[in-house]
């Protein structure tokens, strides 16, 4: 039997609650992850005891905010394995994450003939920000091939990856199809031609540890609070030679070295790209999240993730008229799935009555459901804090569906 990483009851609250007049099973935390106690303390006490603004005033609660300010950034980079602190700015999430390297770095490196590769399979944080850029560059957006079972191949990205291509940007985990991206193989083409590599994290940071030298990542985005951190704080990691060379995107205060009428210069890296008050608290709270997530081992977080992934693929598709998508290994922790002739917010209504929390609809990625051939599916997706007893949760709540949409 496999059980919660975490003791579930006392970490995480909000997993306490009924819902309906069911034990909440939490499915939905490919959208966002329930928070735990030291989280939700961290954030609080911070409030309660430090709260003041960072980087400018000298009193002692500007101290404290500042050393908890910086201390996340530190936790951070190491997290992730960056070469300094400075290489993580932080931003509002995955998205803004997105849009500040297309913006910042796009539009100086890319030009008229350019081309950008991304995959079908990509979130639509990970798609418009490249369209984008190549209206306003001329730049022609390729798209690799996916295999029947949703993964890239190596092949796949031989035939699009070349002396053109500028920028590579992949997730490293998908959030429908649960693949796991081969992110250094494409890193290795996309460097060998002189471009660069931008990875999706929002998936794969909370689920496996990351070092981005090794992944071959020049750039990684991510969300804290898919994290088990709080909304509105994530990050974009990049190489510290590539941040130098980049434009900021959000001019005002604290950005800046001097400022006179006409002109202004930039601060250093990464102050040069976070104009105005950060989300402070936000980003103490990532720092504690980080600790929690420290605490209980990535290798055994990427390890249950997997084994609970794989396992829900395996049970769902034995299920008579249920489609799931994606690999059967290696899969993921979210998983994507259909019922024939049900509308899967239908699936998710039946669901919630059962205190079961899901997500449906497109998920934010259209192309990727044209690909499949369907409008939208439903999902699940599992954490640290679920165990098989919620697969078996998901399988009975599927056969409740059937049954019910059957009188
Ligand atoms: C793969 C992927 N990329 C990007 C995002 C966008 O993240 P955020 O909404 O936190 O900016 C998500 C969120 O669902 C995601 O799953």
């Amino acid at each position: 039997m496999i059980k919660p990483l975490v003791d579930v009851a006392q970490d995480f609250p909000i997993l306490n609650r009924r819902i309906n007049g069911h034990r909440l099973v939490w499915l939905d935390s490919a959208a966002t992850s329930q928070k735990p106690e030291s989280v939700i303390q961290t954030m609080d006490r911070f409030y309660h005891e430090s709260n003041a603004n960072v980087l400018r005033s000298v009193h002692t609660l500007a101290d404290e905010a500042t050393t908890a300010f910086t201390d996340a950034r530190v936790k951070t980079a190491q997290f992730i394995r960056a070469g300094r602190p400075e290489e993580v700015i932080f931003t509002r999430g995955t998205t803004e994450s997105l849009n500040l390297v297309a913006r910042g770095y796009g539009d100086q490196a890319v030009n008229s003939g350019d081309e950008i590769v991304l995959s079908p399979m990509e979130h639509h944080s990970n798609i418009i920000p490249w369209q984008q850029l190549a209206r306003r560059t001329g730049a022609t957006l390729r798209y690799v091939e996916l295999a029947q079972d949703g993964t890239i191949t190596i092949d796949a990205l031989e035939r699009v990856i070349g002396p053109r291509t500028r920028i590579v940007a992949l997730s490293r985990i998908s959030n429908v199809l649960g693949t796991i991206n081969p992110i250094t193989e494409a890193a290795a083409m996309v460097h060998q031609h002189g471009g660069v590599m931008v990875v999706d994290g929002a998936q794969s940071v909370p689920h496996e540890a990351t070092a981005v030298r090794e992944l071959g990542a020049d750039f990684l985005a991510f969300s804290g609070h898919k994290m088990c951190g709080p909304t509105g704080i994530g990050v974009l990691y990049g190489r510290m030679e590539l941040l130098e060379a980049m434009e900021p995107v959000m001019f005002g205060g604290e950005m800046i070295s001097y400022v006179d009428q006409e002109t202004a210069t930039w601060a250093e890296v990464p102050q040069k790209f976070e104009g105005g008050t950060p989300n402070i608290a936000g980003a103490v709270g990532l720092g504690a999240a980080i600790d929690y997530l420290a605490g209980v081992g990535m290798d055994a977080i990427h390890e249950h993730s997997r084994t609970l992934g794989e396992l829900a693929f395996e049970t769902l598709k034995s299920i008579p008229g249920v489609a799931v998508y994606g690999p059967a290994r290696p899969h993921a922790a979210a998983l994507a799935f259909n019922i024939d002739g049900v509308h899967p917010h239908d699936v998710a209504q039946v669901f919630d009555s059962l205190g079961v929390a899901i997500r449906a609809g497109h998920h934010c990625a259209q192309p990727l459901m044209h690909w499949l051939g369907v409008g939208s599916t439903a999902r699940a997706s599992f954490y640290l804090y679920n165990g098989q007893d919620d697969v078996s949760v998901l399988k009975e709540a599927i056969l409740e569906t059937k049954r019910f949409f059957q009188r």
